[in-house]
């Protein structure tokens, strides 16, 4: 099919689900209040406009990590993983959506719903399968991946670490080597000469704060860090390797040492051969709420966020991921009763993105950029609430004044969610994996008609 027939599909099919999800009443108040009546017209210059328009060159994004959607990312340490006897993880991620061959038309549909961003992940383990053996070809293929964005004039927004590894890093200990930072800017340093003149905005890590934001949920009888600890113990058994180790299961402070170590010596290394490069990371970030008399909310934000605010003090922006609301006893306490639960457990709570953009801007005066936010649903009208009230308490934010540059759905496509498997359903997107046929959902089309007015 040609570029030209495919554009005018999808834009039909756009058109098509938007009208059907408007017309349904399976909206909620806030989706429904603000849902465009017209897809794809702009708003004039009225008051009322003015309220719900963003800022001036706001990017509106969707979000993938290779892992997750690539498929066959099998020099990785999570493949090595998924394929252990005794495995932590629901199922492997196989084809996942075969996003490696299928990125062009997975580019070009993001940029005919409306969408000006598109970030997502280089593969480490790609790149350099083995030790010091960089792959040339690998490097070619994100090429070609940041020239489709360039074809469809979006910002590329490409994270240099997002939770998987090359093996062989792992064998090492991953984060707690003591040569691990030196490792990752090597790395940075190799894959930015080849790809940094096409890459629009850069982050050296996906949410490093990873393991002491897990260290703080109380599941009943279930005490994640313990439950890491044990599957550490079952890992390196099996492999016979007695230094192996990951980014959810590494021991916490040393794991934090060294990512912060290799977040600065990555940096110094994208700098060295990019120097006017936006960089920053990604933080994981919930919207902590005090409950009971003796909350110790302000202990958990310092020993979970503390240490990454001083290094987003040195960044050039601050990326937030939000998915829910987090209530803080004397640990984080399992959702209030009766509460609407999305297919991960996390309570629907899609104000979390106003107040944490909100609490991150006392924190930080770097730009902030809603780097990560969704939900998992099979209900899609659920998703379109969600995303509406989101988006709502965002601008909230931002009329009161933080300085947010743009808001990047999680993710485009259903796709392999780590332990989960491909249970949870966070795409925007539906894939057939069978087929790998994608199918738009409604939410795609109201937030890509969004993000083409810049305006709720
Ligand atoms: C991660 C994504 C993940 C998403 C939903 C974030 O923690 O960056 O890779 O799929 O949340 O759980």
């Amino acid at each position: 099919m040609n570029g030209i027939s495919r554009r005018e599909m999808l834009r039909a099919a756009v058109g098509a689900v938007a009208a059907g999800a408007l017309s349904g009443n399976a909206l909620g108040g806030a989706a429904a209040a603000s849902a465009p009546k017209t897809p794809g017209t702009r708003t004039g210059g009225s008051a009322a406009d003015a309220s719900k328009t963003f800022p001036a060159k706001f990017l509106w994004g969707c979000a993938t990590a290779g892992q997750q959607v690539e498929g066959n990312n099998t020099a990785s340490d999570l493949w090595l993983l998924e394929h252990l006897p005794q495995s932590i993880f629901r199922e492997p991620s196989g084809d996942a959506c075969d996003h490696y061959h299928l990125y062009a038309q997975d580019i070009a549909m993001l940029a005919d719903l409306g969408f000006n961003t598109y970030r997502f992940s280089l593969e480490w383990a790609r790149i350099e399968p083995e030790e010091g053996a960089f792959s040339n070809a690998e490097l070619e293929h994100y090429r070609r991946v940041l020239l489709t964005c360039k074809e469809h004039g979006l910002t590329a927004m490409v994270t240099y670490s997002h939770f998987s590894m090359p093996r062989w890093f792992a064998y090492k200990g991953a984060w707690e080597n003591p040569d691990a930072p030196a490792l990752f800017a090597r790395f940075c340093e190799r894959a930015t000469k080849h790809l940094g003149d096409l890459i629009d905005i850069g982050s050296t890590l996906n949410e490093p704060d990873i393991p002491q934001l897990l260290s703080w949920v109380d599941l009943p009888g279930n005490n994640l860090t313990e439950m890491f600890a044990k599957a550490k113990g079952l890992v390196r058994q099996q492999l016979n390797a007695p230094a192996f180790s990951g980014l959810f299961f590494g021991e916490a402070q040393k794991t934090r040492d060294g990512l912060v170590a290799a977040h600065h010596k990555g940096f110094a290394a994208i700098k060295g051969v990019r120097p006017n490069l936006p960089l920053g990371f990604n933080l994981a970030i919930s919207d902590d709420q005090a409950s009971g008399p003796n909350s110790r909310l302000e202990e958990k934000r310092k020993d979970v966020y503390g240490a990454w605010f001083e290094v987003a003090r040195t960044c050039d922006y601050l990326g937030l991921q939000m998915y829910t609301r987090g209530l803080i006893g004397q640990k984080e306490l399992p959702a209030p009763k009766g509460a609407e639960l999305t297919q991960m457990g996390y309570e629907f709570y899609p104000e979390c993105v106003g107040n944490v953009v909100r609490y991150a801007a006392t924190q930080v005066k770097v730009p902030l950029y809603v780097t990560e936010n969704g939900i998992a649903t099979a209900d899609d009208t659920r998703r379109v609430e969600y995303v509406q009230r989101a988006l709502v308490s965002l601008k909230k934010a931002i009329d009161e004044g933080a300085d947010v540059r743009g808001y990047v759905a999680w993710s485009l496509l259903d796709n392999w969610e780590w332990m989960f498997g491909y249970a949870p359903q966070f795409g925007i997107v539906a894939v057939d994996r069978a087929t790998q046929k994608r199918t738009i959902k409604p939410s795609a089309a109201i937030l890509g008609n969004i993000a083409r007015r810049n305006s709720l």
